[in-house]
């Protein structure tokens, strides 16, 4: 295969960065296709952690190029602000192309974004307050600019201004200030002359990449379950991060997509609101919490946490194509004496194995869980899959035959180098 796709299997957060970053030493480009900086990858080499938001996690390797694509919405300062982080990291070559279609993601968005939130009080989304659904919104109205209109001064100061003038009635109605252009513009102005070289119609490149048959790896971010339509639909994102969604956001025919790698933690965690059945508030819960770190790479909020809904993966796996999957986090889950795995629902009496369309039947769905023998042992230092202790190789087994799809990696701990490897993904 000369494309592989990784896509999100839950509500995010399940070491997509990672994995990329794996593979990323084999590609030579490296694309984002949606989102923004709501997401955040977290990625550990050789001891030493880094955050990336908009930065594809590709960005390590020197040779690879690295694409933020059509579908992505972009805050100029924000990446800036990313890279320079990383210069300060140690990080020194950029090799990146900004899409010219991509949304640009401007200061009236993020108080738009908290303004409805603080007027929405307990019907909050719980968004990650980076913009993301404003800039979106604007996209789907034909408002907003895009990354390409940074190359045209007198067209960015035009779209601006009557962007502006129906932004600032909006965030006036919601009792929010009023944002100023200038202001906007002196922003633009200070960060422009860097990324305009970057900026290119990345839909072309791309095409001429896979004719080529060059080794393109897709990076998701978020997660299938906050995809706008799909998802716990208004506990969502703003766009879609299933793998199927990838060639319209790139400008890539359907057969770009060779195979998708489906990321799953061991178990389940969820940033905001929004249902979610198997969530545990007891000490288990925080036994995870703890033994996971999770804790928001972006908010640095504390993750709900509960027991892996097969569900939801299910349902995953039917809408997205799932062709291979990265089960991640497997550590965490050691020391416990059981470990609890939701096989379906039971709502009204009935019992139903995907997830319901309705957010509120969601909400009252009871799990039924299957529950399965733990493992003592530390196995963050395993390597070889037949040296993990019998009921973790046996968990492993319960996903495979759940989801009818192989576990083709299982990660044993947050390090590049605690990656087994049961089949071999991505290779010439
Ligand atoms: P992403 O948004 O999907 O890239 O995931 P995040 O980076 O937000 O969250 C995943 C977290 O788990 C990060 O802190 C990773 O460093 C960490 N991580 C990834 N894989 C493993 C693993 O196998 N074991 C442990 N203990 N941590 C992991
Ligand atoms: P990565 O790529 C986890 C969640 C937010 C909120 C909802 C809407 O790191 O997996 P938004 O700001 O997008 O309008 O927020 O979606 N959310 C994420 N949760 N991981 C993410 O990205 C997320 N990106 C958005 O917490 O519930
Ligand atoms: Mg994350």
């Amino acid at each position: 295969m000369s494309t592989l796709a990784i896509e999100g299997m839950q509500w995010g957060d399940e070491g997509k960065g990672k994995l990329t970053d794996y593979f990323a030493s084999r590609a030579e480009v490296v694309v984002r296709s949606q989102g923004g900086n709501n997401a955040g990858h977290s990625i550990v080499r050789d001891g030493k952690r880094y955050a990336l938001r908009l930065l594809p996690s590709g960005i390590f390797n020197e040779n690879v190029i690295n694409v933020l694509a059509d579908g992505m919405v972009i805050n100029p300062m924000a990446l800036i602000e990313e890279i320079n982080g990383l210069k300060e990291q140690g990080v020194t070559k950029f090799n990146l192309l900004i899409s010219n279609r991509a949304s640009m993601l401007l200061p009236y968005h993020i108080a738009i974004d908290h303004a409805r939130e603080k007027m929405l009080g307990n019907a909050k989304i719980g968004t990650t307050g980076r913009g993301i659904g404003p800039c979106y919104e604007d996209k789907a109205a034909r408002l907003g600019l895009r990354m390409g209109d940074l190359l045209d001064l007198k067209q960015l100061d035009e779209r601006l201004s009557s962007e502006l003038a129906i932004k600032n009635a909006e965030l006036k109605a919601y009792g929010a200030e009023p944002v100023s252009k200038e202001e906007i513009m002196k922003g633009l102005m200070e960060v422009r002359d860097y990324l305009v070289p970057h900026i290119t119609d990345t839909s072309l490149f791309l095409q001429k990449c896979i004719k080529e048959n060059k080794k393109v790896l897709f990076e998701g971010a978020q997660g299938a379950m906050l995809c706008l339509t799909h998802g716990t639909y208004p506990y969502v994102t703003s766009s879609s991060p299933l793998a199927t969604a990838i060639p319209v956001n790139t400008g890539l025919p359907l057969t770009a997509v060779n195979a998708v790698l489906g990321v799953m933690k061991a178990y389940t965690t969820r940033v905001g609101e929004g249902p979610f059945p198997t969530e545990l508030h007891d000490e288990i819960g925080d036994q995870i919490r703890e033994k996971g770190h999770e804790y928001g790479t972006v908010t640095k909020r504390p993750r709900r946490v509960g027991w892996l809904d097969l569900a939801v993966l299910k349902y995953v796996k039917n809408i997205s194509g799932i062709t291979h999957v990265g089960l991640m986090l497997l550590d965490v889950l050691g020391g416990l004496d059981e470990i609890k795995v939701c096989t379906g629902y039971k709502i009204n009496g009935e019992t139903i194995d995907y997830m319901p369309c309705d957010v509120s039947t969601y909400t009252k769905v009871e799990p039924i869980y299957k529950t399965l023998p733990g493992w003592k042992e530390d196995i963050s230092n395993i390597l070889n899959y037949e040296d993990l202790p019998e009921n973790a190789k046996n968990y492993v087994r319960e996903i495979e035959k759940a989801l009818e799809v192989n576990v083709s990696m299982v990660s044993v701990g947050p390090d590049h180098s605690q990656t087994i490897i049961r089949e071999e993904l991505f290779r010439d």
